[in-house]
């Protein structure tokens, strides 16, 4: 079968990275058709940096995009049209049998719209995600790419169950359409990329809390990034806070003249494998990003989640997650409390290491 499979930005590498590893086993386990998966990868542009795209693809040993739309920046709307533009047109002359979409992106939809439009199956990686703030854009691109995908693959029952609250189920569409519970890819990535985490150039210090921020939400409204910027000035004078800088957010910073407090370790964004060795040498992580939580979590540090709310309830029934939104009290007291006391690391939420496999073979037998 001919899968085109639509990435733009950096999640969506790291997930890609481990299903076209899979998919590479796959082929080498079935060469011929009709198992073999031939995968041709759109880059939308999305992400364009070379230390948000490039670096993820040489590190990683993701495959070279066949395609590059170089589409970035503006309003999510055009963003979002353009993509849709050229993805239908890449689409039109591959006609692959399937459109495999990534997570919550404006990629993710534009893949999927340009998909259902030409009749073409789509599979959903990270479907049933919810954080039911409908004014995030990631809630619309999700629901919107569920509601027409055809095979979704469910990181955990949770997300099955709000696929089914919202009418979305097993065989609906006289059988064609699946929902399997398949577990959290990027615990696939951490598992295969930790033994390579590299240890950035800039001086990281003995112990420090990790910090990212990129949501709208933050970055776009001045009174939260001013308050969550003030907190990380406050942790900075008592525990070093090593603090990767989105372009999104550094925009936001300067478009609002915030000053940085000295304390903060500011850098540019750091690679995957640097990601991971600074994760995995943090005390604990403080973020606004849905990957972060889980690779934190993956790495047994607690995290506080710098949102109103998080698409990962299940970190947070489990107590190492809090989410904390911009709240200076409250981040500050779960500072300490998890640091007086961290959390149990006992339990296997999502899944065993294994989902890329699992996503490759539901694939591949979809197509048969
Ligand atoms: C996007 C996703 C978000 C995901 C995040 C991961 C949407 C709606 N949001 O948010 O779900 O968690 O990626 O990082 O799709 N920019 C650069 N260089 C780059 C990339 C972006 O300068 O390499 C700039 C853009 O031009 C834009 C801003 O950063 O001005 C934001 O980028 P954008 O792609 O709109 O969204 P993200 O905030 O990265």
């Amino acid at each position: 079968m001919k899968l085109v499979t639509v990435v733009g930005a950096r999640p969506q590498f790291i997930k890609a990275a481990a299903v076209s590893r899979a998919i590479t086993r796959h082929n080498a386990a079935f060469p011929l058709a009709p198992a073999r998966i031939d995968e041709i990868i759109i880059h939308t542009g999305q992400h364009y940096d070379k230390n948000m795209s490039e670096i993820f693809f040489k590190e990683m040993g993701l495959p070279e995009p066949n395609y590059f739309l170089d589409i970035h920046g503006g309003r999510h709307g055009a963003m979002t049209g353009r993509m849709l533009e050229k993805i239908e047109s890449v689409l039109i002359s591959e006609k692959p049998d399937m459109v495999l979409v990534y997570g919550d992106t404006n990629s993710t939809l534009a893949g999927a719209l340009a998909a259902t439009k030409l009749h073409i199956p789509i599979a959903h990686v990270e479907a049933g995600l919810r954080s039911f703030n409908r004014n995030m854009p990631e809630e619309i691109n999700r629901t919107l790419t569920d509601s027409i995908s055809s095979i979704l693959f469910c990181p955990t029952a949770t997300a099955a169950s709000n696929l089914e609250k919202e009418g979305i189920r097993n065989n609906d569409w006289d059988g064609q359409r699946k929902i399997h519970i398949v577990g959290d890819v990027m615990y696939d990535t951490t598992l295969i990329f930790k033994a390579f985490a590299q240890k950035p150039k800039f001086a990281v210090p003995h112990e420090y809390i990790l910090v990212t921020l990129h949501r709208a939400e933050n970055t776009d409204d001045k009174a939260r990034l001013t308050s969550l910027i003030s907190a990380l000035g406050n942790i900075g004078k008592k525990v070093p806070v090593v603090f990767p800088v989105h372009p999104r957010t550094q925009a936001s910073i300067d478009k609002a003249g915030i000053e940085l407090d000295p304390s903060i370790i500011k850098v540019d964004p750091v690679s995957y494998l640097e990601m991971l060795y600074l994760i995995d040498n943090s005390l604990l992580i403080m973020t606004d990003s849905g990957g972060l939580q889980k690779e934190a979590y993956y790495c047994h540090k607690p995290c506080i989640t710098l949102r109103d709310e998080t698409e990962w309830v299940e970190l947070v029934e489990d107590g190492v997650n809090v989410v904390a939104g911009t709240d200076q009290d409250l981040i500050m007291q779960n500072i300490q409390s998890f640091l007086a006391k961290p959390p149990n690391f006992t339990a296997n939420i999502y899944g065993t290491g294994n989902t890329a496999k699992h996503i490759v073979n539901h694939i591949s037998e979809y197509a048969c």
